[in-house]
């Protein structure tokens, strides 16, 4: 490794390595602290008095004084195509659906199109301190080259997928089973580990997908182990209803993808709400993770997320925008409406379990520990700078915290957007507040 890649960062640093649900050691904070990160990925973090003497003389110091460094955030569930379409009122989630999503997927057939809502969406993304995401695009597999090519020109950890479906939706969006599979298998060879990027077999949800499709669909998903699966599970009563009419021999919503082989490490769910225990355990023994998306579910309408249950029966959780359906970019604002979803099921979660959630949870959700979302020595130098005086409101309320977990929880019901003063993917800076 060469000397001259080697930069530092002081601030106070913020990472996991457990699950602070189950661990009252699993964070990392230095007050004081230096991240050392030598060809874009982490070479150390630690305290600032004992790391810097390390330094070889001439090592750029960044010094992010009074800030916090944490890992860059991890979205588990989100649509770039919706991006325009967010904040569209309809009363649930199937008339929203056909109001306003398929309507707006319908133009992803136009390169340019894409290409251009794919780049604002990763500024977006980036001005949120978001720097992984798991991302619908379209039916068009036209979406996906224009996604994984704004991502790959600024060398970002991106996992995405083209969106299956062959029935109950639109002419103008619906595949084959057999198109949908090809386009899919065509897809992972051509972007799955090229660079950073990942690929996810995209099945929409099991009302758009006949029998012949999930069972393709399936089939990708062990052909090639490696690769991620997402869709939608459970969000809706009336989606859960439908499902029960179109899938009359399953045991449940999630038993249907579970019938296909779609339940197994990397399958990441968005919603998960109107799950029972056996569905929860099930998707515990086979590492499925849930996305929850806690301001998609309250626009919506769709229900309350149980996280108590979730974690009584051992579930992978991880926190996701679900933007256009939800209402906000930032994992910050994301952390407001979960703790809020919490307290209305009579549980709590603290704001240090909320950061975990959206970093070293994520990652493990997705199989990517030491990789992605921590300070380990080895993993990848995407991370964040957060101002806890980026507001006035916050500036006020973070003087007067008595504890990491107060500053945190003032960032998380405070913060948006604004909180992130930097981010940094593969140890480049990739966005920069504006002061
Ligand atoms: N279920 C099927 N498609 C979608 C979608 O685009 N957004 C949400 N929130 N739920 C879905
Ligand atoms: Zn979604």
């Amino acid at each position: 490794m060469s000397t001259a890649s080697l930069q530092a960062y002081r601030a106070s640093l913020l990472h996991f390595h457990a699950d602070p649900a189950f661990d009252a050691h699993a964070h990392d904070w230095h007050e004081d602290g230096l991240l050392i990160v030598a060809d874009g990925k982490v070479r150390a973090a630690g305290d600032y008095a004992t790391l810097h003497a390390t330094l070889p003389a001439g090592t750029p110091l960044h010094d992010y004084g009074g800030h916090i460094i944490t890992p860059g955030f991890i979205d588990t569930h989100v649509h770039y195509p919706q991006s325009d379409m967010i904040a569209s009122p309809a009363p649930g989630l199937l008339p929203w659906l056909e109001r306003y999503t398929f309507p707006t997927e319908r133009q992803f057939d136009d390169p340019e199109h894409a290409g251009a809502v794919a780049e604002f969406f990763l500024d977006e993304l980036l001005r949120c301190g978001t720097t992984t995401a798991m991302v619908y695009c379209t039916v068009h597999a036209e979406s996906v080259d224009a996604f994984f090519a704004a991502s790959e020109k600024r060398d970002l950890r991106m996992v995405a997928g083209k969106v299956m479906m062959d029935r109950n939706c639109p002419d103008f969006l619906r595949d084959t089973a057999e198109s949908s599979a090809r386009d899919t298998e065509a897809l992972i060879q051509r972007w799955h580990h090229r660079g950073r990027a990942l690929y996810a077999i995209t099945p929409r949800f099991a009302p758009t997908s006949t029998e012949e499709q999930l069972q393709l669909a399936g089939e990708l998903a062990r052909a090639y182990p490696d690769t991620f699966l997402q869709t939608h599970v459970s969000e809706n009563e009336d989606e859960c209803r439908w499902v029960k009419s179109l899938f009359p021999n399953s045991r449940s919503y999630i038993d249907v993808y579970d019938s296909y082989g779609m339940l197994r490490p990397r399958a990441m769910y968005g919603h998960c709400i109107w799950l029972d225990e056996r569905d929860r355990r099930r998707m515990a023994e086979t590492r499925s993770a849930a996305a929850v998306c806690p301001t998609s579910n309250l626009f919506l309408g769709s229900g309350l997320f149980d996280f108590e249950r979730a974690d009584d029966a051992g579930m992978l959780l991880s926190l996701a925008t679900d933007v256009g359906g939800g209402t906000s970019f930032s994992m910050l604002q994301t952390m407001n409406e979960a703790y809020k979803v919490a307290r209305l099921k009579g549980s709590y979660l603290p704001a240090l379990r909320m950061f975990y959630m959206a970093t070293l949870g994520a990652a493990r959700a997705m199989q990517l520990e030491g990789t992605i979302g921590s300070f380990a020595a080895g993993a990848e130098a995407d991370f964040i700078v957060l101002d806890p005086q980026a507001t006035p409101l916050l500036a006020r309320r973070t003087a007067r915290r008595e504890s990491l977990e107060e500053l945190l929880f003032a960032l998380a019901l405070l913060g948006d957007d604004r909180a992130v003063a930097a981010t940094y993917s593969a140890g480049r800076r990739v966005h920069l507040r504006e002061s």
